[in-house]
């Protein structure tokens, strides 16, 4: 049973954790206080296996960040933190996603995120693409 709620400060440990696991730099303790993120675990059992960060702007979400511990991948932990934003308040939901990165890809795709526009060479460290994709939630 997977439990999808706000993050606290509890959870700190375990999201650098997981953050460093899938290689993702997030500054939890910053997120934690600001007003406009929305920063959100999945656990089972209790334990954090999974986290998604977003941003609003206005009517807009960005989401930021999303992971999930590599032992518990394809277990719908994603696919669970993705949808509990679609509750927020907000016209559309906005991401960036390197092009290599097929599970994401797959994942936005079966969430109804479409490709709006490609970031050439947006990501530094090798030069990727990135792919703007949007959900429209109303
Ligand atoms: C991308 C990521 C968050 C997916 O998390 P997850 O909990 O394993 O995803 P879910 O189990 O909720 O998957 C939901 C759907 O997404 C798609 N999907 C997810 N991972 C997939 C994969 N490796 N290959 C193909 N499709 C995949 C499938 O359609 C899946 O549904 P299904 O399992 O019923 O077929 C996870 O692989 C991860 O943490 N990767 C490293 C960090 C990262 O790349 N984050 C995203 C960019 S910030």
């Amino acid at each position: 049973m997977t439990k999808i709620s706000p993050a606290s400060s509890d959870d700190l440990p375990a999201l650098v954790a997981i953050a460093a696991e899938c290689g993702l730099e997030v500054d939890f303790t910053a997120e934690l206080s600001r007003s406009y993120a929305r920063l959100l675990v999945a656990r089972e059992a209790g334990v954090v296996n999974g986290f998604l960060l977003a941003w609003r702007a206005a009517d807009e979400l960005h989401l930021t960040d999303l992971g999930v511990t590599a032992a518990r991948r394809r277990h719908g932990l994603a696919r669970a933190l993705v949808t509990e934003l679609f509750r927020e308040d907000s016209r559309v939901i906005f991401l960036e996603v390197r092009e290599s990165n097929a599970p994401a890809l797959a994942l936005y795709g079966a969430l109804g995120f479409t490709e709006l526009d490609r970031r050439a060479r947006y990501y530094s460290d090798t030069g990727e693409d990135a792919v703007v994709m949007q959900r429209l939630l109303r």
